[in-house]
C-alpha cells in the first residue's frame, strides 16, 4: 500500500480510445488541471484531485495497490485484470462505480466468414486467439467447453489467417476490423464501455468526501447526456 495522501488521484488512459472522452468528462465535472511538463501527472487546480496518465491495462492494478483512488477504464480491462489481481470480478479490491456511456464495444467470438457456428459446444478442441485470456477462459468454463486459449497481445484478428488459431475473441466496435479480415461475429461474451472504477468502500476521510462530490457532479453530467 502507498503512503497516506490527502489529495484524490484518478488514473486515466494517456492515449488511446478512451483518453480524450475521459478528460472531457472530468472537465464537464468542473475539474481543471495544470499539466506537468511530462504530462504523466496533472495537478488539479479547482479541487484537490490530481490525474495520473497511464496505460489503460495498468489502471486496475494502480487502484488495487492504492496508488490511485479512482480510474476510468474499459469494463473489459477492469474485469480481465480482476482475475490477475484476485479471483475474478467479485473478489477484486475494486468495483465499477459508474458506467460512463462512451467507448462502447463488445468482447466477441469471431470466426472466418463462411464457417458455421454451432454454439459453444462446437468450440470443443478449437484454438481461440485473444488478448483477454481470463475473460475467455471464464466464459468457456461457464459454458463447460474445453477449448485452447492462444494468448496474443495484439493483432489478434490475423491469427486465423496465419493458422495459429481457428477463431478469435476480441473487442468489436464498428465491426470494420472483422470485415477487413474476413471474419464474422459469432457470439458476444461481454458488453463493454468506459467505467469509473474505485474502491469497494469509500475511505472515511477527505478523499472519500471528494469522491462523493465527484460522483454527484458526474451523475448530473451523465443525466444531462441521456
Ligand atoms: C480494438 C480491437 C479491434 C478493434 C475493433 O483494437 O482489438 O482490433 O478495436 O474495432 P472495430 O470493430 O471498430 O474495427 P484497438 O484499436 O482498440 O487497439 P489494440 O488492438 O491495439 O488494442
Ligand atoms: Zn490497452
Ligand atoms: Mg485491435
Amino acid at each position: 500500500m502507498s503512503p497516506p495522501r490527502e489529495r484524490l488521484r484518478i488514473a486515466l488512459q494517456k492515449s488511446g480510445r478512451l483518453a480524450d472522452a475521459s478528460r472531457d468528462l472530468l472537465a464537464r465535472c468542473g475539474l481543471k488541471f495544470r499539466e506537468s511538463r511530462d504530462k504523466l501527472f496533472c495537478f488539479g487546480e479547482s479541487l484537490a484531485v490530481d490525474l495520473l496518465l497511464v496505460r489503460d491495462d495498468d489502471i486496475p492494478g494502480l487502484i488495487a495497490e492504492g496508488v490511485c483512488d479512482l480510474g476510468i477504464v474499459g469494463r473489459n480491462v477492469l474485469r480481465e485484470q480482476a482475475f490477475a489481481i484476485a479471483d475474478g470480478v467479485d473478489a477484486a479490491p475494486y468495483r465499477e462505480l459508474r458506467a460512463l456511456g462512451f467507448g462502447r464495444c463488445r468482447l466477441a467470438l469471431a470466426l472466418p466468414q463462411g464457417q458455421g457456428y454451432a454454439g459453444p459446444e462446437g468450440l470443443a478442441g478449437l484454438r481461440i486467439a485473444t488478448s483477454y485470456p481470463n475473460l475467455l477462459a471464464d466464459w468457456l468454463r461457464r459454458q463447460r467447453v474445453d477449448a485452447r486459449v492462444v494468448v496474443l497481445s495484439g493483432s489478434v484478428e490475423i491469427a486465423p489467417r496465419l493458422g495459429s488459431a481457428d477463431l478469435i475473441c476480441d473487442l468489436v466496435a464498428s465491426g470494420a476490423t472483422l470485415a477487413a479480415n474476413q471474419l464474422r461475429e459469432a457470439a458476444a461474451l461481454l458488453e463493454c464501455e468506459a467505467v469509473l472504477a474505485g474502491p469497494r468502500a469509500l475511505p472515511a476521510d477527505a478523499r472519500g468526501d471528494l469522491t462523493e462530490l465527484l460522483l454527484r457532479r458526474l451523475d448530473g453530467v451523465l443525466q444531462v447526456r441521456d
